[in-house]
């Protein structure tokens, strides 16, 4: 192994690197990014990366938008700091908030602002249950989350998160968190059984739960539209109506996680668009500011927004809000990123390509390597299998994975192994075709050594 370089060494003598193995980096080192330009990213040594993940399935308009620089110098000269705390307020935010509630694809009233997808969906959570106390229903506060979800990682996130490696150790879920069936058809259906039949034994699972849990418990569900972390999980056909009939049924209100999916994602502005479905509220992050800087909303309907008025009344105040709530720089970006989704018909022309994504992607699904291959829109995913033909997985210690990401990565492609033998691509919107048969071939040739040195590993089965 080369030994480390002088950044290297001082990043595992000073960071912890988040979703690492604190154990094993100590060893390779990280990879020391410097600089950025289109859907590539630079090492120290000056080697290009296609950023097939953009960043962390975020980094919508790439890495050189000199016009989200200009937005973000403006406003740090004009006013770099103002909160939106006790009854204070700024034009960003404000702008910020009207374009949101324009583009929205249910009626939102409100929106409150945050730094993180996690935050985000912390907040949906106090605000569910402080509008129920509000609706005097103070025992109906369960929220319904997926096994395989993934919502985040502060302490109320990363119980709705339904991975195992966000709950290990750290002593999670809390209370009055559950989780119902994973919609993964490959995975999950049984033998024979339609997308459509699947798509119904999960409706039928959640309302077996909640009937179980007693509806007057249960206050919420939590869902991506395509789950991302996960393992790019497109749901069955079918899917969202049937389990909104469900939620309608026993009142419970819908959280639409649109962290990964909003803006473009599945080639329509928000996820829930494209797969028939109508939630309460929406979470947002990621691309809203195509990720120059922190920024996320919880975008609420009317009736949320009386509760937080009842409830204010009675308490003398919403006691929720955080220092960089709505921060102008961010926000002023978000406003930029929102401007030039729509002026330069980003979205569109991303949908334009997305065909071509997904043909290259599917046709991954032939590879002795792979078991399935699926996605959505710019989203997707391959998952591996040591036995194509009864999709048992390889040996998790094997690391087969990370064996392509690893391979990948030497050929100047940068893609990630999510929740076991699973590898993403989640590429800028901006990406153009040539780039996505360079993102395609890059991925093939990793297979293909991956596939050689498995051969000779003797890791697939005769
Ligand atoms: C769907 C979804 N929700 C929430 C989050 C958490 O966002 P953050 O990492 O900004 O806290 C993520 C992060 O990947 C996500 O994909």
């Amino acid at each position: 192994m080369a030994p480390l370089s002088n950044l290297q060494t001082r990043a595992i003598e000073t960071l912890i690197h988040p979703y690492s193995n604190q154990a094993t980096i100590r060893e390779t080192g990280p990879l020391v990014f410097e600089r950025g330009k289109g859907v590539y990213i630079y090492d120290t040594d000056g080697k290009p990366y296609l950023e097939g993940m953009a960043g962390l399935w975020c980094t919508a308009l790439g890495y050189d938008n000199d016009e989200l620089v200009e937005a973000a110098t403006a406003q740090m000269r004009k006013l770099p700091f103002a909160h939106l705390f006790t009854a204070k307020s700024h034009d960003p935010a404000i702008e910020l908030a009207e374009k949101l509630k324009e583009m929205a694809p249910v009626p939102i009233s409100k929106v409150f602002f945050c730094n993180s997808g996690s935050e985000a969906n912390d907040s949906q959570m106090k605000m569910v249950w402080y509008m129920q106390n509000a609706l005097g229903r103070p025992n109906k506060k369960k929220i319904i989350s997926r096994v395989k979800g993934y919502h985040g990682v502060t302490i109320a996130s990363a119980s709705l998160t339904g991975l195992p490696n966000n709950h290990l150790d750290f002593d999670l879920p809390i209370a009055r968190v559950l989780h119902t069936t994973c919609p993964h058809h490959y995975r999950f259906a049984r033998d024979g059984e339609t997308e459509e039949e699947f798509a119904s034994r999960c409706a039928a699972e959640l309302e077996e739960l909640i009937l179980r849990e007693g509806p007057d418990t249960v206050a919420a569900f939590i869902a991506e539209p395509v789950m991302g972390a996960g393992g790019v999980i497109v749901p069955p056909k079918t899917y969202f109506p049937k389990i909104m009939a469900v939620c309608a049924k026993y009142d419970v209100f819908m959280i639409d996680d649109e962290v990964i999916c909003g803006f473009g994602r599945l080639g329509t502005p928000f996820g829930c668009t494209a797969l028939d479905y109508k939630p309460h509220s929406i979470s947002v992050a990621k691309a809203l500011s195509s990720a120059y800087l922190p920024i996320a909303g919880v975008m609420i309907p009317e009736d949320m927004y009386q509760a937080l008025i009842t409830e204010s009344q009675k308490i003398g105040t919403f006691g929720h809000g955080f220092t960089y709530s709505g921060h102008p720089v961010s926000a002023a970006v978000a406003v930029k990123t929102l401007e030039i989704y729509k002026r330069d018909k980003i979205f569109e022309t991303a949908a334009k390509n997305m065909p071509q994504f997904q043909k290259r992607l599917k046709a991954l699904g032939d590879h002795p390597l792979v078991g399935e291959a699926r996605g959505m829109g710019m989203v997707g995913a391959i998952e591996l299998a040591a036995v194509k033909r009864d999709k048992t997985p390889f040996d998790p210690k094997k690391a087969v994975g990370a064996q392509v990401v690893a391979q990948a990565q030497a050929d100047g492609l940068i893609v990630r192994v999510i929740a076991g033998d699973v590898i993403s691509v989640c590429p800028p919107l901006i990406i153009k075709p040539a780039e996505i048969d360079e993102l395609f071939d890059k991925l093939t040739r990793a297979l293909d050594k991956t596939l050689d040195w498995a051969k000779r590993e003797q890791l697939l089965a005769a």
